[in-house]
């Protein structure tokens, strides 16, 4: 007889099999027992009938307790009332694990407790859904890079230089000198680039933020491109066609999960569609003034409520493009049609989930370089490698970084980051 994992129910119907599992609920009559159960797979219903088992596997089923861990022995059959479509006709039940007064019961909770109990609340229905998302989007990315000539390359997390600014670094010491957690692998890639062409990083940044918001982690992993010889408008497309293609394979890999979220799979069909809207910063500033934010005007940044509105007006993730170069990095290349703006552009996903991605053409000159390190008030000496880069035949290039956690979030339809990440560093919470 096969031990299998549930999610594999539908090769073996109406056939024999042994399952790992823990029971999440249970409820029992004089005749029949059920079990709600999960084994890391999915989340399905056993079934046992006093008149078929034993006294004793009966008695069995009748006293387990919440995440008890069982191994059960039975028949799959096709069920299809039930999300997985399939459940567990069960002739024995060996215990494994006792457990007993599991503090997240099937009552509501608050966040805080729910946070407090992360190693354990990860067993939910719900938060396995969003792992099954993020972890899709992981999958459809590196194979999204594979199939798109990229190969990937990992940039250091100790690092010596801050491309994003200096207010939100983690300084940590390096024997004798001062480093801080990497905050983007974005000018190690730009080397890497001039090495190898097209390079993707996907792993975790750091951000000292002291921002207590739905879409800020102190802990975030990034996956960044970067592409020699690439200008801004191609970039913007590899963007599109990249999230479209990670969006697809969502749908259509995580039916259960998306199900089990109640997300609205025909919006997410919407983002499948390419293009994406652009609109130029200066617009949507204008946009902005015309329907009522006068907290804003040329030179700013937006806020949350500004991206919300500005997207609310599209079906579809939107670029905003060539913001003011006063409230952009050092790195970014000047716009030729209005020199108080860069090219670059953020992307903002529909439904109030903000910027989901941030981009640009990087500038590829060693005069303009140096004199923004000057102007940036940043260390010569420190970026003296990186410069080296538009000394030795510097090309035009772009790349991007997209938050995973944030495009987790979006595409889940949950209501805040925390969630998105197995355990999420957040402002205040460092455990478990
Ligand atoms: O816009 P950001 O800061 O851009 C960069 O770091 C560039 N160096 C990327 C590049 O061009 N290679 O960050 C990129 C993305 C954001 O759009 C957002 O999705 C995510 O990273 N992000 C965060 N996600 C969660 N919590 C935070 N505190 C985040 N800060 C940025
Ligand atoms: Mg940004």
């Amino acid at each position: 007889m096969e031990t299998i994992t549930m999610s594999q129910a539908a090769q073996f119907v109406d056939q024999k099999v042994t399952i790992n599992a823990w029971v999440t609920n249970k409820r029992s009559s004089g005749k029949i027992a059920f079990l709600q159960l999960r084994d890391g797979s999915a989340y399905f219903q056993g079934v046992v009938l006093k008149s078929d088992v034993s006294e004793e596997v009966f008695d069995t089923a009748k006293s387990l307790h919440q995440e008890s861990s069982v191994r059960l022995v039975g028949t799959v059959q096709a069920d299809n009332r039930s999300t997985l479509g399939f459940e567990l006709l069960v002739e024995d039940i060996e215990l494994l694990g006792a457990s007993e007064d599991y503090p997240i019961t099937p009552k509501e909770h608050g966040t805080d407790f729910l946070m407090d109990h992360r190693h354990l609340w990860l067993r939910s229905s719900k938060q396995h859904a969003i792992m099954q998302v993020r972890n899709e989007i992981i999958r459809a990315t590196y194979e999204f890079m594979n199939n798109n000539g990229f190969i990937k390359v990992d940039p250091p997390i100790l690092t010596g230089s801050s491309p994003e600014g200096t207010t939100e670094l983690f300084h940590t010491k390096y024997f004798d000198e001062d480093a801080f957690l990497s905050q983007s692998g974005q000018l190690y890639l730009e080397a890497a680039a001039m090495a190898f062409g097209k390079v993707f990083s996907f792993g975790p940044t750091f951000r000292a933020e002291k921002s207590k918001t739905r879409r800020h982690l102190i802990e975030f992993w990034m996956m960044e491109p970067e592409m020699a010889f690439v200008e801004h408008a191609e970039s913007l497309e590899v963007q599109e066609k990249y999230v479209a293609y990670v969006v697809r394979n969502v749908i259509d890999n995580c039916e259960i999960a998306l199900k089990t979220l109640g997300r609205d799979v025909e919006l997410l069909e919407k983002y499948t569609k390419t293009p994406y809207p652009r609109i130029e910063y200066t617009d949507a500033i204008t946009l902005l003034n015309e329907n009522g934010f006068d907290d804003i005007q040329w030179g700013d940044d937006f806020g949350s409520p500004h991206e919300t509105f500005i997207a609310s007006q599209y079906e579809q993730p939107i670029f905003i493009l060539h913001y003011p170069k006063d409230i952009k990095p050092f790195y970014m290349k000047e716009n030729p049609n209005d020199p108080r703006t860069v090219l670059c552009a953020d992307m903002i996903a529909p439904e109030g989930y903000g910027e989901i991605i941030g981009g640009s053409e990087r500038i590829a000159d060693y005069e303009k370089i140096m004199t923004n390190i000057e102007k940036y008030g940043l260390d010569p000496e420190a970026y003296a490698w990186y410069s080296d880069l538009s000394k030795y035949g510097p090309v035009p290039h772009s790349g991007f970084g997209i938050g995973l956690e944030r495009a987790v979030a979006w595409l889940t339809g949950i209501e805040h980051i925390r969630e998105t990440a197995p355990f999420p560093r957040l402002l205040n919470r460092l455990y478990p």
